[in-house]
């Protein structure tokens, strides 16, 4: 029987993951480093042990003591479960950027969450590294981690992450990719294995908007601007950045993360979240130039269910307008389509009289509907057609819908391109929108123009 004491012995030793479908056309290796595997789900909880493992033993956190850490999230989580098993209070503070599932869960492991603002500068009181070192000066018995400078961040990854990675490829890893947040991973990480064979390549990568690859490259500070992906790139030099291990660093756009952190879930079944993504585009661009021999590991910060709300959402990915063009689905219209206190489907079956299939037409404010018989669609109805006959024939209204239906509406799967929609919808008024067959509601053109 094998088992552990507490879960923070289940830290870290996580496992590499060979790319395949993303890497068809590459002759390189690529693997991912599977650190969503950890207990609390991201690369973070390495650290967490270590600080406090650490902050223990130089006498600085004391029994019953109280953490309080500047967060994305994830080194909280990390903390708050070693403070669960040995016992502290928490206080994280983080900015509303932060995803709520990752608040959320915080809060489920008993701590205390603090929100700023998102547009706060650095070194302004408001900013949450400011917030978090006040609360940290007010409350009595506490230590403030402070993941960006603490020495315990990059010594923790010196010694598991870096290590596990030399005796997981035997030593035969050419190319490291992580992404610089704390800059904690990739400069421990980074340190051991140029200590073991310099030749290898330490590559960082960088949402577009962060000053990282400015300086490393330049020399030069500039202004961060905002960007979306979570956890990584800063607006200032952390002291935990150690550039003397990095060789390069790339530079990935929003979009490009996302997308990528959707393709790796859905082409290789490995969840992540968006900084991943970042990792993974820079992973691939290293890769595509090196040959056979070339063993590239990137970093799987953490996990995708962390950003169901965020690019794991089709909806979210709209709003941020970065969802494909040629990607846009029927469904995705139909999904965001505004419903106005209407029914998905409002139809008509083909022996119902006339006049109650015009009521419901009044009733909901539509023009026209489908003819739905067996979850068929059979024909269609309109204001316009009933308008033309009852002038000449007021009795029509005691006749059943299918003596006066006119032709139906085609049916389109809801997984179709929305392209082929719409060449439909100039000959047609509407679409009959199935899935798996069955008939789920109507598309009209208004519907397509509002989703534009
Ligand atoms: C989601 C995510 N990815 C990557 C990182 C970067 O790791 P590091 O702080 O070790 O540079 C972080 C750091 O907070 C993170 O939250």
């Amino acid at each position: 029987m094998k088992v552990v004491n507490n879960i923070t012995e289940l830290f870290g030793n996580t496992p590499l993951v060979k790319l395949s479908a993303l890497t068809k056309d590459i002759k390189a290796s690529v693997y991912a480093k599977m650190e969503s595997m950890n207990p609390g789900a991201s690369v973070k909880d390495r650290i967490g042990l270590k600080m406090i493992l650490e902050a223990e033993k130089s006498g600085e956190l004391n029994p019953g003591g109280t953490i309080i850490e500047a967060t994305s999230g994830n080194t909280g989580i990390g903390l708050a479960i070693v403070a669960a098993v040995r016992g502290y209070k928490s206080i994280f503070v983080m900015t509303e950027k932060v995803s709520v599932e990752k608040r959320r869960y915080l809060q489920a492991y008993g701590a205390d969450v603090v929100i700023c603002p998102m547009t706060a500068v650095h070194d302004t009181p408001e900013h949450y590294v400011s917030v978090a070192k006040r609360i940290a000066a007010e409350t009595p018995n506490s230590l403030f981690m402070y993941q960006y400078n603490n020495p315990s961040n990059p010594e923790a990854h010196y010694l598991t992450t870096g290590p596990e990675l030399w005796e997981q490829t035997g030593g035969k890893i050419t190319h490291f990719v992580g992404s610089l947040g704390t800059g904690g991973t990739v400069s421990g990480t980074g340190r051991f294995l140029k200590e073991k064979n310099p030749n290898i390549k330490i590559i960082a990568a960088d949402p577009y908007g962060s000053i990282f690859k400015t300086y490393k490259d330049s020399g030069v500070m500039t202004e961060g601007t905002p960007y979306l992906v979570e956890g990584i790139g800063q607006d200032m030099l952390p002291e935990n950045v150690h550039f003397k291990y990095i060789d390069e660093i790339i530079n990935v756009t929003d979009k490009d993360s996302f997308h990528m952190s959707r393709r790796l879930t859905r082409e290789e079944g490995i969840f992540c979240g968006g900084s991943t993504g970042t990792n993974l585009v820079a992973a691939l661009k290293v890769a595509k130039d090196l040959d056979k021999d070339g063993i590239v590991v990137f970093i799987v910060c953490d996990t995708g269910e962390r950003y169901l709300s965020k690019h794991h959402s089709d909806e979210w990915m709209r709003e941020k307008r970065l969802l494909e063009k040629d990607k846009t689905t029927i469904g995705v219209v139909f999904q965001t389509k505004l419903s106005g206190g209407v029914p998905n489907l409002v139809s008509a079956f083909p022996d119902e009289l006339i006049g109650e299939a015009l009521n419901r037409l009044e009733q909901y404010n539509i023009s026209q509907m489908p003819v739905i018989e067996d979850n068929k669609s059979v024909g269609s109805i309109s204001e316009a057609e009933i308008m033309s006959k009852i002038i000449d024939n007021p009795q029509i209204i005691e006749k059943p819908v299918k003596d006066i239906m006119d032709k139906a509406y085609p049916v389109i799967d809801e997984s179709e391109d929305i392209r082929h929609g719409i060449q439909q919808l100039k000959k047609s008024p509407a679409l009959i929108v199935s899935q798996y067959g069955r008939i789920i509601g109507i598309l009209t053109r208004i519907d397509v123009l509002d989703f534009v």
